[in-house]
């Protein structure tokens, strides 16, 4: 008794086995001959062992073959039926190659990388170079070397994450200028895209991150009409032919003079009182811009008597926010595809 007790278990836990095992109708095939089967399947030959068990044992024991006789059948037809969903399943799909292929989806550059692109394919076509500078930087470079001393109000509308007392993430694109400077001598003429951090709250038209470009163009006899020329041609080819520029006297540190430079609305062109882009006064401030302040030329050695430069620094975001009628800078960096795929075909 002890034995076929033990023979039973036996039988259920190697079935539960190779019922983990099946992975296809053959192999289903097979477990169900090598425990049903009609002359050597495990059941039946327990059911033949029946035979020769004592009278007085018969009736337990015969219980505890049906048992497991039943469990087994019952898992087999459940199986079965699995098996045959899958084959109906399989005969319906017809192969069509009529069908258009799944093509993989294909991304394309976010809109500030596009926008920076196209600033500068301009700039690179007026013989610029471009130059990175580190994303983490020094006060000396973010500040002192660009006329900003410690304590200079214009730190106030520039704060920022410092790393320790020296080390900060950079407000602007501005202290490239300066590593370009004392990397390399007159004539230098260079773009300067990049990254920078400022302590503002998001909204609309604010985020504590966001991109600039800076320019600079240095060498002798540089003077403010090369800047209106260089930055005319820049602002017409980027937005169209059309479009007027205006400059304002302005103030930055490092430049002398300094101006802040608008463009006539795009949008309006000056004709709508209630425009939203432009508030209806028919001008948008883009950028700030001066010649090249004789402190820094001086700072990067450079013999400020003899060579003259400009400069200017622009915001990425601003200028696709124009270009493309966004309302929201955020919506540059919550990466939601409905927004960016807008973007693939410009
Ligand atoms: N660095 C300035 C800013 O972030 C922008 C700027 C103004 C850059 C005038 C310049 C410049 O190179 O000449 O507000």
């Amino acid at each position: 008794m002890e034995i076929l007790e033990k023979e039973v278990e036996e039988i259920r836990k190697s079935f539960e086995k190779a019922e983990r095992e099946v992975r296809d109708y053959q192999s289903f095939l097979k477990l169900k001959e090598e425990f049903l089967g009609k002359k050597r399947g495990k059941i039946t030959n327990l059911l033949n062992l029946l035979r020769t068990i004592p009278k007085e044992d018969k009736p337990k024991a015969g219980r505890l073959i049906n048992e497991v006789k039943e469990f087994v059948e019952n898992r087999v037809k459940e199986l079965e039926k699995r098996m045959e969903e899958i084959r109906a399943r399989r005969k319906k799909e017809v192969l069509d190659p009529t069908l258009p292929a799944l093509i993989p989806e294909i991304g394309s550059p976010h809109p500030i990388r596009k926008m920076t692109q196209m600033i500068e394919e301009i700039f690179l076509r007026m013989g610029y170079t471009i130059e990175e500078g580190p994303e983490i930087e020094s006060d000396w470079f973010n500040f002192e070397a660009l006329n900003i001393p410690k304590d200079h109000p214009a730190r106030d509308t520039q704060d920022t994450l410092y790393i320790d007392n020296e080390m900060l993430l950079r407000t602007h694109t501005s202290p490239v200028q300066i590593r370009v400077m004392q990397k390399r001598k007159p004539p230098i003429k260079s773009i300067m895209p990049g990254r920078v951090f400022r302590k503002d709250e998001p909204d609309p038209t604010h985020s504590p991150m966001f991109f600039q470009v800076e320019g600079l163009l240095v060498d002798r006899g540089v003077s403010f009409s090369h800047l209106k020329g260089t930055l005319e041609l820049f602002l017409q080819t980027l937005f169209s032919k059309d479009i007027k520029i205006r400059f304002r006297p302005s103030y930055f540190p490092f430049t002398e003079p300094s101006a802040e430079v608008d463009i006539s609305c795009p949008i309006c062109r000056g004709n709508q009182k209630d425009c939203r882009t432009c508030g209806g006064t028919g001008w948008l401030e883009i950028l700030g811009a001066g010649m090249v302040h004789p402190f820094v030329l001086r700072v990067c050695g450079i013999d400020w008597n003899e060579y003259t430069g400009f400069a200017f620094g622009l915001g990425v975001e601003r200028l696709a926010i124009i270009k493309w009628g966004i309302e929201d800078m955020r919506l540059f960096y919550e990466n939601d595809l409905r927004f960016l795929k807008q973007f693939s075909r410009f």
